[in-house]
């Protein structure tokens, strides 16, 4: 019997994508960045799965996972479809041996976020996820302040993501609860995800929301990135969400979402306040959902010995695409071990029982406890 030939163990980490949409772009640009090849593109919609392996140029193309799995080889899958199918392409994935970067939200709830976290555990594979919003250079340069000590115990935490006009389309997957699990508050749970990761993701006890439909339906507040209308189709999901979640450790993170609601810009940011240091990281969008009409800011709140105020501008470079290239290089440089990665699985079902908790507190009107 021959012996099989050995790995090249320094040949380019070989990745195939599960979604030809919006996404896709990022995904492909932070792959290459840290030197993978993009092998294979898979969609159901073949004119979408052809003109992305065009754009890209990508010479493998599939109309399922299955078939892409079957006949190319790859070792990582990167999931960028409807929030509804991440869990069960995830597993897939996850069982026939690949590391997986899926996008965010994890999943529609936490019981599919602890199924895919457990079956990564047992097949030892690397699953991430697309919290972007951690990788960029604000959130990296707050992240590294404060675990440097520099605000101290941090007793609480606002987190918004809040839009004017920003439905994306109605009646399509993104407005169809059994689809996308929700509306803004499980579309734009980054902030959500970027306190919490400020905070060292502290485990939550309890959670108080209210989620709001007024404007769902109003023609007048669809966002601005060309997604078609679906004639007939369904908007059965929030368009606004406020909420208090208070941890065991005794902090608390107020929040604020919306896709549509009366307010004068959109805004995307955390706040927090430490025994030592207050924080904002923030981006203000000239119009909205429009990247690059957008201003960030970061920085701290310090009182010097003398009592006076002493706050601290921290400049980064600018990133128009907020960590979207910069998380999807994080997965490949976390494969080749040269970082460690920006999220766990663990972590990704504990902001995933908070959103739960957010939905069934809006539905009963009554706090819920977080277990
Ligand atoms: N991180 C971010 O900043 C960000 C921004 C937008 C969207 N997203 C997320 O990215 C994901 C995709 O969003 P999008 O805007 O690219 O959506 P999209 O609607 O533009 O594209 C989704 C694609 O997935 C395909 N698809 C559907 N089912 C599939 C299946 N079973 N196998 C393979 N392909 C399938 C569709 O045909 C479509 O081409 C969503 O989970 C969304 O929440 C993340």
């Amino acid at each position: 019997m021959g012996r099989k030939p050995k790995e090249d163990v320094n040949r380019p980490i070989m990745v195939g994508l599960v979604g030809a949409g919006g996404m896709a772009k990022y995904h492909v640009a932070g792959f290459r960045k840290a030197g993978a090849e993009v092998v294979a593109i898979a969609d159901p919609d073949a004119d979408a799965a052809e003109r992305a392996a065009a754009k890209f140029d990508v010479t493998q193309v599939y109309d399922s996972l299955e078939d892409m799995l079957a006949q190319t080889k790859m070792d990582a899958v990167s999931i960028l479809t409807p929030n509804k199918f991440h869990c069960p392409l995830v597993l897939q994935a996850l069982k026939a041996g690949k590391h997986v970067f899926c996008e965010k939200p994890p999943a529609i709830n936490a019981k599919e976020a602890a199924q895919m976290a457990r079956v990564a555990k047992d097949k030892r594979r690397v699953l991430m996820f697309d919290f972007n919003n951690r990788a960029r250079p604000e959130a990296m340069a707050m992240k590294a302040a404060i675990a440097r000590g520099d605000a101290g115990r941090i007793n609480s935490m606002q987190a918004l993501w809040v839009r004017r006009t920003g439905i994306p389309g109605f009646g399509g997957w993104f407005t169809t609860k059994a689809l996308s699990g929700g509306g803004p508050v499980i579309d734009l749970l980054h902030m959500i995800d970027l306190g919490l990761h400020f905070m060292g993701y502290p485990e939550a006890r309890y959670v108080l929301a209210a989620t709001y439909r007024d404007l769902i339906t109003d023609k007048r507040f669809k966002g601005p990135w060309g997604i078609p209308d679906k004639v007939g189709g369904t908007c059965d999901v929030e368009a606004a969400a406020n909420g208090l979640v208070l941890f065991k450790n005794g902090a608390t993170l107020y929040l604020r979402t919306s896709w549509a609601e009366m307010n004068k810009r959109e805004e995307v940011s955390v706040t927090f306040q430490g025994t030592k240091a207050g924080g904002l990281v923030r981006r203000l969008f000239a119009a909205d959902g429009i990247d690059a009409t957008a201003e960030d800011l970061c920085e701290m709140y310090f009182q010097d010995a003398a009592g006076n105020n002493a706050d601290k501008v921290i400049s980064t470079v600018k990133d128009k695409e907020m960590g979207r290239v910069r998380s999807a290089e994080n997965f490949i440089l976390t494969l080749q071990k040269k970082e460690k990665p920006l999220n766990t699985p663990d972590e990704a079902v504990k902001l995933m029982k908070i959103i739960d908790a957010i939905y069934a507190s809006a539905k009963t009107g009554a706090p819920v406890r977080v277990r």
